[in-house]
This record gives C-alpha cells, structure tokens and sequence, in this order.
C-alpha cells in the first residue's frame, strides 16, 4: 500500500505589537525602510499561525498526530508566550531580533520543532495581515 501521510492543520491566532527598527541605522533610513512599521509607539497586529504537521496515519488512532496535543502545543509554546504581547519589549526572542513576519514564523517554527516527534514534518504560515504573510520553511 502507498504511504499514508496526511497533512494535519491546526489554525490559532494572537494579537500582538511590534516595531520594526534596526539600532544600527538612523532614523532617516529606518523610517525609509520600515515605513509605519517603524513607529516609535508601537501598533499591532492580529496574527494568524496555521500549524501544518504530516506524518504517517497511526492504525491504532487513525490520526497522524491527535489534534487536541496540537492545540496544547501552540498554546502553551506559542500563544501564551506572544499573545498580547508587546514582542520587542515583552519577550525575551525579539530583544535583540527584530520581529519582522519572517523572523516571527522561523522563531514559531523552532519552538514546536523542538516539541514534536521527529518523524512528523513541520510546515508554519504566518498571517500578519490578511494579504501579507509568510511560510517557513520553504522546501
Ligand atoms: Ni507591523
């Protein structure tokens, strides 16, 4: 029989501030490259994660992974860690790393791979607007 690998989603969201900056240019040119974004005060987003894992259907359970332990994952590694959060300020990932859409989902990425069997594979997309986002990684 082929394989039974089956993409499971979980979808999840969390509001979140941000700036984009970096401390090595001036004003001028952070203002030039970031635009809004680099708004000394701060705006915020609501940020949209869709958590893809693949990996072989179980016989025994007939799931690739049950959705239940997903959802715990994202919210205890994920949501409760950025949720509300001021993410240059408030979380220890971005005090030295600036929370562009980018580095947001390679950092969600990180945080459930270090959580998940190795035999699943891990695909996360990143929504900061309904028509900006991003996917890590790429294959
Ligand atoms: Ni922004």
């Amino acid at each position: 029989m082929s394989s039974k690998r089956v993409a499971v989603f979980r979808k999840e969201h969390f509001n979140a501030a941000h700036r984009l900056h970096n401390p090595n240019w001036t004003e001028e040119k952070n203002q030039e490259v970031f635009g809004k974004c680099n708004n000394p005060n701060y705006h915020g987003h609501n940020y949209e994660i869709i958590v893809q894992v693949i990996g072989e259907v179980n016989p025994d359970t007939g799931y690739v992974m049950d959705t239940k332990e997903l959802s715990t994952l994202v919210k205890t590694e994920i949501l409760d860690k950025f949720d509300h959060k001021n993410l240059n300020t408030d979380t220890e990932e971005f005090k030295n790393l600036n929370p562009s859409a980018e580095n947001i989902v390679m950092v969600i990425y990180d945080k459930l791979r270090n959580k998940l069997n190795d035999t699943l594979t891990l695909k996360i997309r990143l929504y900061e607007t309904e028509r900006n986002f991003v996917e890590y990684p790429v294959d």
